[in-house]
């Protein structure tokens, strides 16, 4: 299913307004994620770090969550803002499969370079709930 322009732009702006809040005293990398969701909704939201570093949750996890926790399921887009067009880490690939296709993925940044790629670009041969016997 493809998205409108209009759409898209409201995702890259959604990731890169969020952004903002991102909590990254730590790494001071602040990551904003968007997840247009086939209820029509947009999720928004940023990495959380923990003075216990491992237990920083990132942006794309984050906005995974927000979804399932107000009923969406299924990705139809993601944005992700970075200073400097960041790719999803492997573990939040892995997650954002679990409620996506082949959707598009869009790599931002505050300055409106956008790169676009797609969700099994960044991760084939995902691990599958169909794998599950
Ligand atoms: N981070 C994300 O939010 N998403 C990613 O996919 C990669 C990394 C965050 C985690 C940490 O707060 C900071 O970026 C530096 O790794």
């Amino acid at each position: 299913m493809t998205i409108s322009d209009a759409e898209r732009s409201q995702l890259i702006q959604a990731a890169q307004e969020c952004r903002h809040f991102a909590y990254a005293p730590y790494s001071n990398y602040l990551v904003g994620a968007a997840l247009l969701a086939d209820d029509g909704q947009i999720y928004a939201a940023v990495n959380v770090e923990n003075a216990s570093y491992g237990l920083t949750v990132c942006a794309e996890r984050n906005a995974v969550a927000k979804m399932v926790s107000q009923g969406g399921r299924q990705i139809l887009a993601i944005a992700v803002c970075t200073i400097n067009g960041g790719t999803p880490c492997g573990a939040c690939r892995q997650v954002l499969s679990e409620f996506a296709g082949n959707v598009p993925v869009y790599l931002c940044t505050p300055q409106d370079h956008v790169q676009t790629t797609s969700l099994h670009a960044l991760l084939p041969l995902h691990f599958a709930p169909s794998h599950l016997p």
